[in-house]
């Protein structure tokens, strides 16, 4: 059952003189990652393999998040008419496979899967919430809100499937917050940069880790205000347990932000040094 269907959408309130370019590059790599959400189904219908209820959940999960992928994709055609968002998602899908056969989750624990999800969603759920309010494009904004609350529903949903592993399996808070930081850590690793080549550079471009990643994250960390990553310390904290509007969640929150722009600072210094690097590259070949 999804909360909001695609040709709810206000498309004909789109308007090219109200968005920053620098955007497009990252809502195609964002549509293209969303669009994966079925493969991620079929991996947890395999780790749940004995629990209908938490299938059921996952199957409905994924249709929201394949919905995702063709709302912002969507929207990307029309920033970008000579787009092809189908094109763009075969090629991603083609180099970036997740074992769906997995007979047992690789956090190690069903309660360390349902976790790690609950990180995903707070990262997604914190930005599209900071895109939505970064973007003056109506309907883009309108699109981020829409997904943004998705998001915060599939962090809730994880959550309590969590808490009832948790009571079955009893991981200790040390487990817990180990794979949380270690999905965290994740954020930079292939899913998005490989996402941001595929979606961008022209076929011939050889896929470079750290150009791509550069060139995501020095843009998506701009977005973010101190706001988002205090509530989604709060989540990262529930998700393991901790209270999360103490003051040790704010101390962190506080912490987090000034890791966050240290290193979109870093990114940013380090796409000026390659001018030609990113979606720039793509353009330019
Ligand atoms: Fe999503
Ligand atoms: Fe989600």
């Amino acid at each position: 059952m999804k909360h909001w269907r695609i040709e709810q959408v206000a498309w004909d309130r789109f308007d090219p003189s109200k968005f920053d370019p620098d955007v497009v590059p990252l809502v195609k790599a964002a549509a293209v990652v969303e669009r994966n959400g079925d493969d991620y189904a079929r991996y947890l219908n395999h780790v749940f393999a004995d629990d209908p209820d938490f299938q059921r959940a996952t199957d409905n999960w994924a249709v929201e998040e394949v919905q995702h992928g063709d709302t912002l994709g969507r929207w990307a055609e029309l920033a970008d008419p000579g787009w092809d968002y189908a094109a763009a998602f075969e090629r991603y899908r083609a180099g970036y496979r997740i074992n769906t056969e997995a007979s047992a989750s690789i956090r190690g624990s069903r309660t360390g899967e349902l976790i790690a999800r609950c990180i995903v969603e707070t990262g997604t759920s914190s930005y599209y919430t900071a895109l939505a309010e970064a973007t003056e494009e109506p309907v883009l904004r309108q699109v981020c809100k829409l997904i943004a609350a998705d998001e915060y529903r599939h962090f809730k949903l994880f959550y309590d499937h969590m808490k009832r592993y948790l009571a079955r399996e009893d991981l200790s808070f040390l487990q817990r917050l180990r794979v949380a930081a270690g999905r965290i850590g994740e954020t930079e690793d292939d899913e998005l940069a490989f996402a941001f080549h595929c979606s961008n550079d022209r076929p011939g471009i050889r896929y470079e880790h750290g150009r791509c990643a550069t060139a995501y994250m020095g843009t998506a960390m701009g977005f973010y205000r101190y706001r988002h990553i205090e509530r989604g310390m709060g989540m990262v904290f529930k998700a393991v347990g901790l209270e999360p509007r103490g003051r040790l969640s704010s101390v962190a929150a506080r912490g987090a932000w000034r890791v966050l722009c240290w290193r979109r600072d870093r990114f940013r210094a380090s796409q000026r040094r390659k001018p030609e690097g990113g979606a720039n590259l793509a353009q330019a070949a």
